[in-house]
Order: structure tokens, then C-alpha cells, then sequence
């Protein structure tokens, strides 16, 4: 099984070193699996995912994706917008813009890409995750959960390779999470891609291939 994403060797300091936020990460991500990442607040989760999302840059090390560095991978926009799909609690919808706007906008700067199959692809994925009574309604005007399941639908339209999560269910009701949860785990059986999803939801962790444990800063274990 081939890698899609290695992190080797990563550290992360914030306020010159006074705060080591990751030390010497070493994490393989393969095709086809989901991996939890698990810890307490503040072990360093978030700062994990922004880097391998190349939101952020490390101190020191390197992030892979399919055995390039991000140096290599080509224009920055373009690499993000195929490759990752951020889910991610401050990727905010835009308020003023519908449901379906949302989603469709994720697929605006593809121009291989019709108006009449950006549509289609959208009101799809959008149905597939139980808003098609809310298509039409503004960002601004649904519940919480319908708002995050929006942003999963804007996260995995483009056929990312890799989903990161940060906290997706944290902040919805259990009915919701399921439904969060049965997406990921459906869009891993119909492309081929990896997720990784840093939670404290242990129903996450229960449906996850790999639990990677990370504690100040470091992954203590990895296990299924
Ligand atoms: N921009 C920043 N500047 C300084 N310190 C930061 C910054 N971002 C995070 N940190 C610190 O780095 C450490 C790791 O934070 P991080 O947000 O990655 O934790 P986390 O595991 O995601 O926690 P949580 O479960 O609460 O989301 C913490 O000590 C945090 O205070
Ligand atoms: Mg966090």
C-alpha cells in the first residue's frame, strides 16, 4: 500500500523555543486508512495537522506527500485545492453565500469543471449528507451541525487525496457525528485516500485504523 503522506523527523517551536510544540514526529500515513489523533489539550494535535496541511511551517523536518516535499509539489493554491481537503473548526463557511454556493464554490477555480457539473457534484454531495432541504438556506441561518456537515461536503467535492480533521464532531450532536462519520468512512471506500482526524471522540477512535497517542508534544504509540 502506498505512502501518501511522511512526516520525518518534525519538530515545531513556538515563542523561540520556550515552547516546544512538536519533538521529532515520525508518521507514515497510507492509502486507504484512517487514523485517529489522540491526546490531551495542548499535546500538540492541531499544530501536527496544520503543518502536514502546509497551513503552517515547521521548525525543523520535512512532510512528504506521495514522496515530494512541498517544495516539489508545484504551485502552493493548486496543490491545496487537490490534494487536501481541511476540515477544520475555524474553515468557516461564508455566511452570506447558501449551503449549495458553499460547496460549489470549492470547484470555482477548476475550470475543467462545468457550471452544470459543479451543480450536479455539489447538490450530490450535499444530499449524501442529509442537507438536501437546506440547498438553498445561508450559512448564517442553519444549526451548527448542519454548518459542519456543509463544510465536510466543500472539503471532500474536489476528491481530495487527504482529509484532516480537526475535532470534526466536537461541537454536534451524536446523530450528526454519525453522520460525519459514515461520510468519511464512505468516501475512504470509494477513492482511495487517507484521513486523519485529531479527536477526542472515542467513537472516532472505535472506526479508525491506526490511534496514534501523542502526549507534550510527542507520538507515545501507535496502535489499531
Ligand atoms: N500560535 C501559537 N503560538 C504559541 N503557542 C502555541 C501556538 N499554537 C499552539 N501553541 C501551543 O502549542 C502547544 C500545542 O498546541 P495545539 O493547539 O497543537 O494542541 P492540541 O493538541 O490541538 O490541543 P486541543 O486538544 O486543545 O485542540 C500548546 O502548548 C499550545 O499552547
Ligand atoms: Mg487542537
Amino acid at each position: 500500500m502506498s505512502n501518501i503522506i511522511e512526516v520525518k523527523h518534525l519538530y515545531k517551536d513556538y515563542d523561540n523555543g520556550l515552547i516546544p510544540a512538536l519533538k521529532d514526529i515520525n508518521l507514515t500515513l497510507k492509502e486507504g486508512k484512517i487514523y485517529a489523533l489522540m491526546g490531551s489539550s495542548g499535546c500538540g494535535k492541531s499544530t501536527l495537522l496544520n503543518i502536514i496541511g502546509s497551513l503552517d511551517t515547521p521548525t525543523k523536518g520535512d512532510v512528504f506527500y506521495e514522496g515530494k516535499t512541498l517544495d516539489e509539489v508545484g504551485k502552493l493554491s493548486l496543490f491545496r485545492r487537490d490534494f487536501i481537503g481541511y476540515v477544520f473548526q475555524f474553515h468557516h463557511l461564508i455566511p452570506v453565500l447558501t449551503l449549495l454556493e458553499n460547496v460549489e464554490s470549492a470547484l470555482l477555480s477548476d475550470r475543467n469543471i462545468s457550471a452544470k457539473e459543479r451543480k450536479e457534484r455539489a447538490v450530490g454531495i450535499l444530499n449524501k449528507m442529509g442537507l438536501k432541504h437546506r440547498l438553498k438556506s445561508y450559512a448564517s441561518e442553519v444549526s451548527g451541525g448542519e454548518r459542519q456537515r456543509g463544510a465536510i461536503a466543500r472539503a471532500l467535492i474536489n476528491n481530495p487525496k487527504v482529509i484532516l480533521a480537526d475535532e470534526p464532531t466536537g461541537n454536534v450532536d451524536s446523530k450528526t457525528a454519525q453522520v460525519i462519520l459514515e461520510t468519511l468512512k464512505e468516501y475512504l471506500k470509494t477513492s482511495a485516500k487517507c484521513i486523519l482526524i485529531a479527536t477526542h471522540d472515542e467513537e472516532i477512535a472505535a472506526i479508525s485504523d491506526t490511534i496514534i497517542s501523542m502526549k507534550d508534544g510527542e507520538i507515545i504509540s501507535e496502535h489499531l
